[in-house]
């Protein structure tokens, strides 16, 4: 998961890790969850970044949060996810029952495409979440969002990066993708090109959608890890991809995007982005 203002603040002081909610935060005032987000976020801190995922012996409200939106998000999908993220999820038949390991998803993935989660204990620098891409490694949340909210997270947890981009990336066509962004923004020095990549990220891998029959499907990780996002597409302002729109366009962290960006199909949408990210350069 990539940095962005607006979610909360996780950082390690000398040994002692911080987690400090926004207000608006579902958790801002609640002790146990900050209790549990300061746990997990330790865990990752001593796993490292480049390590297997630990495993968090999650509670039974954290498992009734993911039976909720497991359950929730199956018709949905149906009716608005792509082909490809659907034969991902095909692949990666996460259990609907009980909450899986993130290192348990990882395992299952790098088997079928070679891509693998590590621990993130919070949000990332952008170069720290695309570096690790060129490695086909995800750096991924292990903690769950507030019970008060299962259907929206103000912030990437480890709901949305399973069902998210872990079925994506279980799927060797959206694999290359990830890795494809990793490899460019490796080969970036600048700030401002790394920020328009991101802004393409977001507008394709987190909420992009794609033609598919006539009919405009989901395909990117945030739009199909929340009932509420794939409600909304209904509402948005959904315009032809087009990357020197999409650099420029801002988007929103913490509620529903008013505007998205649909490629005519999956082959439109590999074949933009191979473009995009093999040409932009720095600025000279
Ligand atoms: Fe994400």
């Amino acid at each position: 998961m990539e940095e962005n203002s607006g979610y909360p603040d996780i950082r390690n002081v000398g040994g002692t890790v911080v987690v400090d909610f926004p207000p608006s935060h579902p958790g801002h005032h609640d002790v146990a969850y900050h209790r549990r987000r300061v746990a997990i976020a330790e865990a990752a801190f001593r796993a490292g970044p480049a390590s297997s995922a630990p495993d968090i012996a999650y509670t039974d409200e954290e498992q009734r949060v993911w039976r909720t939106v497991s359950a929730a998000l199956t018709g949905p999908h149906v009716k608005h996810a792509c082909r490809e993220f659907l034969e991902g999820a095909d692949r990666l038949d996460l259990p609907a029952d009980r909450l899986p390991q993130l290192g348990e998803v990882s395992d299952r993935i790098e088997q079928l495409t070679g891509a693998r989660f590590s621990p993130a204990p919070g949000m990332l620098a952008p170069r720290d979440f695309y570096s690790s891409l060129a490695e086909r490694r995800f750096q991924a949340t292990q903690y769950i969002r507030h019970p008060s909210r299962p259907h929206f997270s103000p912030e990437p947890d480890m709901i949305h990066e399973i069902i998210g981009h872990g079925t994506a990336l279980a799927h060797e066509r959206w694999a290359d993708l990830y890795e494809m962004f990793g490899h460019t923004v490796r080969r970036l020095a600048g700030r401002e090109a790394v920020s328009a990549v991101s802004n393409v990220f977001w507008f394709t891998m987190e909420a992009g959608l794609v033609k598919e029959d006539g009919d405009i499907k989901a395909c990117g990780a945030t739009l199909l890890s929340s009932c509420g996002e794939l409600e909304n597409i209904a509402r948005a302002d959904i315009r032809p991809l087009d990357t020197t729109a999409v650099q420029r366009q801002p988007y929103v962290v913490t509620g529903y995007q008013p505007v998205l960006f649909c490629a005519e199909s999956f082959d439109h949408l590999e074949d933009v982005l191979r473009d995009y990210l093999t040409g932009i350069q720095d600025r000279k």
